[in-house]
């Protein structure tokens, strides 16, 4: 099992240029699935989920590989429809294949994607908007049996509870039901408009008529395209994070500061020094961490894919603060280990308590989530002596050379068996 040595403390300072985002090509390459012919993929980041994902799609018959940093994919002979489990589970986005599947040949058996450690990540919401395009199924083995005798039809839908994943398998499944769809109370995260525009870029014709609402008008089929993915807005994130933490200084490159104003207002607020370009982010860090309280919420709100990492700069902050998961149920295993490394984090409800003036002590940690592995960093990088990080496989789902990134403006990290 790899680990990661990181010394501390460490100011960063340099440049640091963004990859494309996890969230946005996810759902993206499961779109692929509508196409029965060719399209390059762009920007896609290197790391495990997308790697799964491909792994994914390979064992639906897509034919797919890398040419030199364009990803081709060919579904010319693309016929299965069944995603098995042990691909599934680790990755419970592979659900989003189930719209495209059922889109494309109306029939589909999709594991169950699992819970993990922020929550049980249902998808009732998925399965109860589908039945309303005509999508019969049942739940057997840990499996989704999903099937379409008549082919999907369009229909209006309004979810009953944001969901990204929801709304993404349901744009992808209307791109090519028969009729209008009208999808209502969707979640409008950035990734979401990714997927988009590379729908309406292969000829799918869908159209955003109020803010959570979009009406898609089925097509027939969609045609070969070149797409190029976002940047990954939770990446730029993390690393404007990491500078205040730190008190450094990083530039940010290759993002668009719009579709951050939530991250950029807070870390303004907070003391940090920002100069925002057209795709850049210049941040210094302030000795003096003002602290503020937190609620995430769905886009345009406050991303609990941050959550983590803010925790640990409120850590730093002047005095108390909370910081209220809105999102998932259980999204607070980092605090036990945060408070190893002499944070006082109390926990009522979704609600965390967090003391500031925290000096945080080098320990050996646990990662257990993808975004909480990144705080454990952070805290690291800011504490005395060496820390020790365990179970880094969390860390390679979502981070494209995390190490390299950080060591190119100056943190001392290794990675280790
Ligand atoms: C997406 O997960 C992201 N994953 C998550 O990022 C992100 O945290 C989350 O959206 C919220 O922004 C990808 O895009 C691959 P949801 P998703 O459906 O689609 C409940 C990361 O770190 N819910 O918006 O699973 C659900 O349990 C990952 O990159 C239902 O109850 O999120 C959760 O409490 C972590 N029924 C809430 O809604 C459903 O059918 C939001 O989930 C679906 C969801």
């Amino acid at each position: 099992m790899q680990k990661l040595k990181v010394f501390g403390p460490k100011r960063l300072k340099g440049q640091i240029k963004i990859s494309g985002s996890k969230n946005a090509s996810l759902p993206i390459l499961a779109a692929t699935l509508l196409s029965s012919n060719k399209l390059y993929l762009n920007n896609l980041p290197k790391v495990k989920d997308i790697e799964t994902m491909i792994n994914l799609l390979k064992s639906l018959g897509s034919k797919i590989k890398f040419e030199k940093d364009k990803l081709l994919i060919d579904n010319s002979k693309q016929k299965k429809i069944f995603a098995s489990y042990n691909l599934v589970k680790t990755m419970r986005a592979g659900i989003l294949v189930l719209g495209g599947l059922l889109a494309k040949f109306g029939n589909a058996k999709v594991s169950l994607p699992g819970g993990c450690a922020i929550g049980t990540r249902p998808i009732d919401i998925h399965l109860k908007a589908l039945s309303k395009l005509g999508v019969k199924y049942r739940i057997s083995q840990g499996y989704v049996h999903a099937s379409a005798p008549k082919g999907l039809v369009g229909s209006k839908i309004r979810f009953s509870k944001i969901s990204v994943g929801a709304t993404e398998n349901l744009i992808i499944a209307a791109s090519l039901a028969k009729g209008v769809t009208i999808l209502k109370n969707c979640a409008v995260e950035p990734e979401i408009k990714d997927l988009v525009k590379f729908l309406n870029k292969t000829g799918c014709n869908l159209k955003w008529i109020s803010k959570r609402s979009i009406k898609i008008r089925g097509v027939e089929s969609i045609k070969d395209t070149i797409y190029s993915v976002m940047f990954d807005r939770i990446e730029a994130g993390t690393y404007l994070i990491a500078a205040a933490i730190t008190g450094g200084n990083l530039k940010i490159k290759n993002i668009d500061p719009n579709i951050i104003n939530t991250e950029i207002n807070i870390l303004k607020k907070i003391g940090a020094k920002l100069i925002v370009k057209k795709n850049e982010i210049n941040i210094t860090g302030n000795k003096k961490v003002k602290s503020v309280n937190i609620k995430t919420a769905p886009y345009p709100g406050f991303p609990t894919d941050l959550q983590a990492q803010m925790m640990v700069l409120l850590c730093k902050a002047n005095k108390k603060s909370f910081i209220q998961e809105n999102i998932f149920e259980n999204r607070f295993m980092h605090v036990a280990e945060l408070n190893r490394m002499g944070a006082q984090i109390s926990i009522k409800g979704n609600k965390a308590i967090i003391d500031g003036n925290i000096n945080f002590a080098s320990a050996e940690l646990m990662a257990t989530d993808l975004r909480a592995s990144v705080s454990l960093i952070l805290a690291a990088l800011t504490a005395k002596g060496k820390s020790i990080i365990n179970r880094i496989y969390h860390l390679d789902r979502g981070y494209e050379d995390i190490e390299k990134k950080l060591k190119k403006v100056g943190a001392k990290i290794k990675r280790f068996k």
